[in-house]
């Protein structure tokens, strides 16, 4: 045969498969051979799976019992958050010793109340602390509702003088009729302290604040750099998860501050409320999340830098000495803890004008 002649016939042959039916389709490229996770991404998986074994993310909200607040209960939380109206001088709110545009706290290592005094412990943050087991650095209160009742009356911090004071000042407020009417809605007499508390509660709740941590606990391994995961390593190979773990990385339990080598402060903690001699010296293990940025530390603000509460954390509650690169790298993974909160949930509301009869400021 000659070539042309074989050449002709090939193409007929061809040619009649083509019209009986399509052409096969082509192959599928082969598949790109999958990278060799490298060195890094391999520990950085195994970090990340004895983390989840440790901690939780941030939910989007910080739900009581599953029930969300209504809007109308959270905006009137963050107004009275706000309201100076609740303490006897009218300049000192809830948001002076928890600033929101500050971590919720005021950096100071105890906070001036009523006429500037101080109070014996460190204002705490208010992000993140409705996740907390109770509140307060000895637990005495069981939940931020339950909480907001207590600044209010304190005598040296808003210093009002009692709950009916405090209602009459928020009726005589027109305002506040109204936002107490939709927040509690079917009630004959919406505004009480109970109420106010419930709100200020609901608005707490959404004070969350996702941070990279969360962003790697989700998965995302290249959200921790190298220094964090290993201050993430560390963290946990030293101990210090026995008592600041889970969702807030602390806050879920009371410990002995000076556990292992005996830590000297005035304050005795939980004994103080409860005065079972099991609870002298227990403090609530805070949460870790922004602590980069809110000090200073330990329940009475007396430790300046983060370094060295990391360091004394190391000695008094876990006998051990943490090298300064240790240290460093534990810091660094804090720093993987500070998140945001979002600026639009936490924008200071303006606050309503007060009405014929509302009180004037007593600064005395
Ligand atoms: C004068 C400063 C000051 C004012 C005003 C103030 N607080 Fe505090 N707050 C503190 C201090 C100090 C503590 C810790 C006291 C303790 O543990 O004994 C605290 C604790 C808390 C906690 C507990 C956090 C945790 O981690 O346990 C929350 C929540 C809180 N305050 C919210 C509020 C709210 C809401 C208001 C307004 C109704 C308010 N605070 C007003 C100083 C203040
Ligand atoms: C046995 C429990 C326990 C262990 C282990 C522990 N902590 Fe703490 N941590 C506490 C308690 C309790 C406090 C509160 C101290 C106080 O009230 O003065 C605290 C406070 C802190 C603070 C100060 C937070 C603030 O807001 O003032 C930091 C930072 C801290 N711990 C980091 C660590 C690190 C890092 C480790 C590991 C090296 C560690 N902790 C180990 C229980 C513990």
């Amino acid at each position: 045969m000659s070539h042309v002649a074989k050449y002709t016939l090939l193409s007929v042959v061809f040619a009649a498969a083509c019209a009986s039916e399509p052409p096969p389709p082509p192959p599928p490229p082969p598949a790109p051979a999958k990278p060799e996770p490298s060195a890094e991404e391999v520990k950085a998986a195994a970090l990340l799976s004895s983390a989840k074994a440790v901690f939780q993310p941030l939910p989007v909200f910080m739900e009581k019992g599953g029930v969300r607040p209504t809007d109308d209960q959270i905006a009137l939380g963050r107004t009275l958050y706000y309201e100076t109206r609740l303490s006897k001088s009218q300049t000192i709110s809830c948001n002076s010793c928890h600033d929101l545009a500050r971590f919720g706290v005021d950096g100071q290592p105890t906070s001036p109340g009523h006429k500037g005094q101080l109070g014996g412990r460190n204002s705490p943050t208010s992000l993140n602390a409705a996740l907390h087991i109770a509140q307060f650095w000895d637990g005495r209160a069981a939940d931020v509702e339950a909480q907001a009742k207590g600044p209010v009356l304190n005598p040296i911090e808003m210093a009002m003088k009692d709950e009916a004071s405090v209602v009459a000042v928020l009726k005589s407020i027109p305002a506040y009729e109204e936002m107490f009417r939709k927040a509690f809605p079917d009630q004959p007499d919406p505004i009480t302290y109970d109420h106010m508390a419930d709100a200020i509660g609901a608005f707490e709740r959404g004070l969350v604040t996702p941070a990279p941590f969360d962003r790697f606990l989700d998965g995302d391994l290249k959200a921790l750099n190298a220094d964090q995961q290993a201050g993430l390593a560390t963290f946990m190979s030293s101990g210090c998860t026995a008592c600041h773990n889970g969702v807030g990385v602390g806050g879920a339990g009371y410990f002995k501050l000076g556990q292992a080598v005996p830590y000297e402060t005035a304050d005795q903690g939980r004994f103080e409320l409860t005065k079972n001699e099991a609870d002298r010296f227990m403090f609530k293990a805070p949460s870790l999340r922004n602590v980069t940025k809110t000090g200073p530390y330990f329940h009475d603000g007396s430790i300046t830098t983060l370094d060295s509460a990391v360091t004394l954390m190391g000695k008094h509650q876990l006998g051990r000495d943490l090298d300064a690169k240790a240290v460093g790298e534990i810091v660094a993974f804090l720093g993987a803890l500070e998140g945001t909160v979002n600026a639009d949930y936490v924008k200071a509301p303006e606050l309503p004008p007060a009405g014929p009869t509302t009180p004037k400021a007593d600064p005395s």
